[in-house]
């Protein structure tokens, strides 16, 4: 009989913030499932915000980013806190792997956020397999990979961008940190371009997409990087619901009353409800709030809001009282349970890469109203190539998206001949997701890969 210590042992390293640290916990998890040791190292800071939430088969293990008392916040902007969590995290994450060396079970292999590659170094340093891992979708990696690699031709902001595998790309299209030049974007830029500077020693790329969903994109990028596409990493019991695992989604770092949500829901006929989620880090202006609030009230439907208690005070005076039964505001929600109740006809997103893998998985249409970074491609897609949704326009004069333009794109979701086409999308997206992390699906067959080419290193 195989013995404990026969299973190698993976740290998985997520980038400290929610939207990285879920897809690799459920990656750690789906990997402990299958019969791996998984360890998830987190900073000391996430490991005192998160809430209660156990982490079921997965071990946690810290690092310090040098800002144990508030993390990235605390840090005066990324352009302070990247070098930091670089230094600290190497050091930190150094002593964690000599931690385990001293046990019967030590570390074979360090998963790591592409977001920081230093990761890699400290892997090789101490001679254990690194395995990069690129949270969001293949097509926004491929575009930071052809600017890294200055395959663009300069300036890229001004005119539609072709590149292959992917659709045509207008200026709106691409990640917003390419084309700014603010400083906290040049900082940002950086991180996602220093993805690839040492990737070539990385054992294995892994990528949370399913080939299907980005087969063009994939088969382009593989032709320069052997890619291992895994996801989506939605726990296997939201998509089918004879599967029985663990339900916690991630680690949330919000205290938050999951049954207010599903109390309510459950009061509503099926696609009777807009959710609207802005995720983790977006803030939303004071005025774009009170389109959204607008644009919500005239379409009439019932509307769900996550408006997180750092974004409340931007409502509109009386807004809450003003929806009445039509709407409920919450600070959190537990997105999947959300998402999954029949009462929710669209989601009004911000197309972050979790939110929309999710939507996508769960078969629920979409409002698009990207906002930064990977979004505005994201957005791209979910309109013209998925075809799940309708993405909402800005308006030249004011630069916000208003409220006709908002109640307009839900009612197109909600109503009406595209509607049923987008409904009829999504239900087709549902199935490949599932086909893909189902026994022997494509993202199943690759995790398995990968574990399979793993060694131990003792
Ligand atoms: C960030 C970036 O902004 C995003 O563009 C990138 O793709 C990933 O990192 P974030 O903005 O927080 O993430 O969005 P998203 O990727 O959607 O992740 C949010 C996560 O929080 C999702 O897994 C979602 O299920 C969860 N969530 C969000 C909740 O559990 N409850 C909520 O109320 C809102």
């Amino acid at each position: 009989m195989e013995s404990k210590v026969d299973k190698p042992h993976v740290i998985v390293l997520p980038y400290p913030i929610q939207g990285h640290i879920n897809p690799m916990i459920q990656f750690s998890k789906r990997l402990a499932s299958k019969g791996l040791k998984a360890t998830l190292a987190i900073t000391v800071f996430i490991s005192n915000t998160m809430k209660p939430e156990s982490s079921g088969s997965v071990q946690i293990d810290t690092i310090s980013d040098g800002y144990d008392a508030g993390g990235l916040a605390a840090s005066g902007g990324i352009q302070y806190y990247l070098p930091r969590l670089e230094a600290i995290g190497s050091k930190t994450l150094g002593e964690l792997i000599i931690k385990h060396k001293k046990t019967s079970h030590p570390i074979d292999c360090i998963i790591y956020d592409a977001a920081m590659p230093w990761a890699l170094d400290v892997a090789k340093q101490f001679g254990l397999q690194g395995a990069a891992f690129f949270t969001q979708m293949c097509a926004v990696n491929y575009i930071y990979y052809n600017v890294h690699h200055k395959l663009l031709n300069l300036p890229i902001c001004s005119t539609p961008i072709s590149i292959p595998g992917l659709p045509l790309l207008q200026p709106r299209d691409l990640p917003s940190f390419i084309c700014s030049s603010e400083g906290s974007y040049i900082a940002y830029l950086g991180r996602v371009l220093n993805q690839f500077k040492n990737i070539d020693k990385a054992d294995f790329i892994l990528v949370n997409t399913f080939y299907k969903l980005e087969n063009e994109a994939v088969d382009s990028m593989s032709k320069v990087y052997p890619l291992l596409t895994i996801g989506p990493t939605v726990p296997s019991v939201y998509l089918d619901k004879r599967v029985e695992n663990d339900k916690a989604y991630g680690l949330d770092l919000i205290d938050f009353n999951s049954s207010t949500s599903s109390d309510w829901l459950s009061t509503k006929y099926p696609g009777s409800v807009i959710y609207v989620s802005f995720g983790s880090v977006t803030s939303l202006s004071s005025k774009q709030m009170e389109e959204i609030a607008r644009g919500l009230n005239n379409s009439n439907f019932y509307f769900l809001w996550v408006v997180r208690a750092s974004e409340e005070a931007k409502l509109p005076k009386g807004f809450k009282e003003e929806s009445g039964e039509k709407g409920l505001i919450v600070n959190w929600s537990p997105q999947l349970d959300v998402l999954s109740n029949e009462a929710v006809g669209c989601f009004f997103s911000h197309c972050g890469w979790n939110s929309t893998t999710e939507a996508l998985s769960l078969g629920v249409p979409m409002v698009a109203m990207p906002q930064w970074t990977d979004q505005t491609t994201v957005g791209k897609y979910i309109e013209d190539v998925w075809k799940v949704g309708v993405r909402v326009k800005i308006d030249d004069d004011s630069g916000i998206v208003n409220r006709e333009e908002i109640e307009s794109c839900i009612r197109q979701v909600m109503e009406g001949e595209r509607g049923k086409e987008i409904k009829e999308n999504a239900k087709k997206w549902r199935e490949l997701a599932l086909e893909a992390v189902g026994e022997g699906g494509t993202s199943d067959r690759n995790i398995d890969e990968f574990m399979s080419k793993l060694r131990r290193t003792t």
